[in-house]
């Protein structure tokens, strides 16, 4: 922000958000709150915010045709620009290496050799006296994180991407069965009881004090797990998420998150300076450097300072570019309610209140339902 800052005069002041996605600033913009100039949102929430944004078509017409085309269309709502790409987002699967080659295992391709190999690593690290260590570590809590979790589960059985692209509730599926049984086998045996609570922090801490095999979280934690505090520096690698089965297609959710001027306010022009400034080139390379953050300006993928300092850039280029987008295009502005609908039959799964089936097959009226009252 600073540069910023220093070039135009003005000073910005931060105001946090409570952190789960989900949670975030819904009842400020519905209440038309003045003294907020820019949001950042997160990449579902465009159609269904659209209205208390303004269109920054005109004002970034320069800068759109440098982003990836696929995320400018992901922040546009019937025609109007509503957010500009800050950076973008797709997970991967952290791995040991150092566990990896002392008992001689590769990353796994498969969801089943990932299950096998993290238990087969905890059990024998434990025998050595390494007491805390899980196989596993994931997002698990109800919200937002989960349906991302679990959209990679049933994408990458064969099991749809719970409404598709059509607008077809396509949830209730064996595959999709398959799927959310094996990760309820994974609670309390390669993942601690406690991942039903967890987020991306939490899922990290663990990660980062060296106690797991595996993780499944975005870039960020790419840098923050080669720092200097960091137990597991230098010690890692990622690779792309297991499928269920060979030939079964990898499935990483799209994330990702943008800046958006909010109507209301009384400083737009600023605002829209801001916002320019923060999903150009300059900020969006400094992100990369220091926060692991991919970019969504395409150029940036071959700077040769971003591909030194953040290997997993470049690599992730195209992890990202086949990411899987949550269904909030077919929903538009019921996307919450679907996605809350989803995470909820998913916790209750792995938290053994009822089986996939059951809660899947519940969850596909309560889909129609939403979509019977027009989504
Ligand atoms: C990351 C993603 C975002 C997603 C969130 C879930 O921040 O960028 O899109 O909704 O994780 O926890």
């Amino acid at each position: 922000m600073k540069t910023w800052e220093e070039a135009t005069g003005h000073t910005v002041t931060l105001v946090p958000m409570p952190a789960p996605t989900s949670d975030q600033f819904g009842l400020w913009l519905a209440a038309g709150t003045t003294d907020i100039y820019l949001y950042q949102a997160d990449v579902i929430r465009a159609p269904q915010l659209a209205d208390h944004f303004v269109d920054l078509t005109e004002a970034a017409k320069d800068l759109i045709p440098q982003h990836f085309p696929s995320i400018i269309e992901s922040q546009t709502v019937n025609g109007k620009l509503v957010a500009l790409p800050i950076f973008t987002d797709a997970p991967a699967l952290y791995y040991r290496k150092d566990l990896l080659e002392k008992y001689g295992k590769q990353p796994p391709k498969t969801w089943a050799e990932l299950t096998e190999t993290a238990q087969m690593i905890q059990d024998a690290e434990r025998a050595e006296g390494k007491k805390d260590l899980w196989g596993f570590v994931w997002q698990g809590n109800a919200y937002e994180g989960l349906t991302c979790d679990a959209l990679e589960w049933v994408k990458s059985h064969g099991g749809g991407q719970i409404v598709e692209p059509d607008g077809t509730i396509s949830i209730n599926n064996p595959n999709a069965v398959a799927a959310l049984e094996q990760a309820k086998s994974w609670v309390g045996t390669i993942s601690p009881a406690g991942v039903l609570a967890y987020q991306e922090e939490e899922a990290r801490g663990v990660w980062q004090t060296g106690n797991a095999v595996f993780m499944r979280n975005w870039p960020y934690a790419y840098t923050l797990g080669n720092g200097d505090d960091s137990a597991v520096k230098g010690l890692f690698g990622v690779t792309t998420l297991p499928v269920g089965k060979e030939g079964d297609p990898s499935a990483a959710t799209l994330g990702g998150w943008n800046v958006a001027v909010s109507k209301y306010s009384t400083k737009q022009e600023a605002a829209i300076s801001l916002a320019m400034y923060l999903a150009g080139p300059e900020a969006q390379k400094q992100r990369a450097i220091a926060e692991s953050n991919l970019p969504t300006i395409i150029a940036l993928y071959d700077d040769p300072d971003i591909a030194a300092a953040q290997p997993i850039i470049p690599q992730w280029k195209d992890v990202f570019l086949n990411a899987v987008p949550r269904p909030s295009a077919p929903t538009l502005g019921k996307y919450n309610e679907v996605s809350a609908k989803f995470w909820s039959a998913v916790h209750n799964t792995l938290s053994g209140k009822g089986s996939a089936a059951e809660n899947l097959e519940l969850l596909e009226i309560e889909l129609n339902d939403i979509k019977g009252s027009g989504w």
